[in-house]
């Protein structure tokens, strides 16, 4: 019988001929994926890594980005989420369970810690604060199962004593998840750090910042180094059927080769705004790893082998501005744009009142609204320039 010219065209020939090479690895889209026979079916390992089986599990493009992050992050193994905090959410829900007690810094990426809360509240996990600055503040208990960390904290821009923290939940044997958003596997080694070539097990990435460098797209990665660990990890992921688009992949994985360039620029920038904003009368504090009267410059110094520091400033206003004052300044800016995340190629600015989002008390930071300055790709002079002109709304 003939087939008819429809059914010809579903049928279609899919393979692209092999002696095609592109820049870019093709881009696979699927939630089926067919298997050549039975027998591929029932042998299907879909444990494995590289397994392909259905489009929640990944495709020939989400491993590519997958294995790529890993490589960035200097782990072995990655899994894929669709945001930042859908891959903390993943870590949570993995290893901690009723009874549990997680450790999580004073200045973690806010979300994460309302993810906790709402754990704690429902599933009666025990959530525990500590000062990233003070090791000593970090007191874990049998029942402790996480240690969480972020280096820099990405408001405060705290660095912590990472090497210390580590150290202290290695010793004990308690699990160590890093929000490594910051650092991105560029400012520092997360599975290989200081002088004693310290490894944090699982690092968290939101790949919606400096991966995905256009603002456009969200995504999040998981990456350890143990394959014990990842497939705890996979197996979470799979049950709670987290996948990530292979359209969104490709767009990642085509950002990535100017990842580090832009990283490098933004942080370059960010440092030349840094020494501008300590010289202004407006701000009691400006707050920066690499800045030497930043709390935490010098653990920043342990960790970070070649003194990459992202591109995020935060300044702390003169107590005598109001809120109204700094709301002024803020809509004054014309090149930085009002809006959260970071690492696109437009500058960003936020606001924050330092008593909604910290815990602890905060003897290092002055008390003032903060704001937070995320440095695009443009000019950093036209950066300082904008800045400089919102502020004359102040002196107005
Ligand atoms: C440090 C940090 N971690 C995680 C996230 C979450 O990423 P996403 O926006 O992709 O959920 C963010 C987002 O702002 C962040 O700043």
């Amino acid at each position: 019988m003939k087939i008819s010219p429809q059914t010809q065209l579903i049928h279609a020939p899919r393979l692209a001929p092999q002696y095609v090479s592109t820049i870019q690895p093709p881009l696979f889209r699927a939630s089926t994926i067919i298997f050549e026979n039975t027998n591929a079916l029932f042998n299907r390992h879909w444990t494995d890594q590289y397994d392909y089986s259905y489009g929640t599990h990944g495709t020939p493009t989400t491993f590519t980005l997958g294995d790529n992050i890993a490589r960035i992050e200097g782990g072995k193994y990655c899994l894929l989420a669709p945001s930042g905090l859908s891959a903390i959410n993943l870590v949570n829900s993995c290893f901690l369970s009723h009874g549990d007690e997680v450790w999580v810094a004073d200045n973690i990426y806010g979300p994460n810690m309302e993810h906790l809360l709402n754990l704690k509240n429902r599933y009666g996990i025990q959530v525990k604060v500590y000062n990233p600055l003070d090791v000593d503040s970090f007191t874990p208990s049998s029942k402790t199962k996480l240690l969480w960390l972020e280096a820099a904290g990405s408001v405060t821009l705290e660095f912590p004593n990472l090497i210390g923290l580590v150290k202290k939940a290695k010793a004990q044997n308690i699990l160590t998840a890093i929000d490594n958003t910051w650092g991105a596997g560029i400012a520092f080694n997360a599975f290989n750090f200081g002088a004693e070539h310290l490894s944090i097990d699982i690092s968290v990435h939101a790949l919606t910042k400096y991966p995905s460098g256009g603002g456009d797209i969200l995504m999040g990665s998981v990456v350890t180094n143990n394959l014990e660990l990842h497939h705890k990890l996979f197996r979470t992921h799979a049950i709670q059927g987290i996948s990530i688009s292979g359209d969104d992949a490709a767009q990642i994985q085509r950002s990535l080769s100017s990842m580090q360039l832009r990283y490098e620029h933004q942080s370059q920038s960010a440092l030349k705004l840094l020494n501008w904003l300590k010289k202004q009368q407006h701000f009691t504090q400006v707050l920066h790893p690499a800045d030497q009267d930043s709390a935490g410059h010098k653990y920043w110094k342990e960790v970070c082998p070649n003194a990459h520091s992202a591109g995020l400033v935060s300044v702390i206003f003169d107590e005598k501005y109001t809120l109204n004052d700094i709301r002024q300044f803020c809509d004054a800016l014309t090149l930085f744009k009002i809006g959260f995340s970071w690492g696109g190629p437009v500058s960003l600015v936020m606001l924050y009142r330092l008593k909604d989002i910290r815990t602890l008390a905060t003897a290092h930071l002055k008390t003032g609204i903060l704001v937070r300055f995320c440095i695009g790709l443009e000019h950093p002079e036209d950066l300082i320039h904008d800045i400089e002109k919102a502020l004359l709304t102040l002196d107005s």
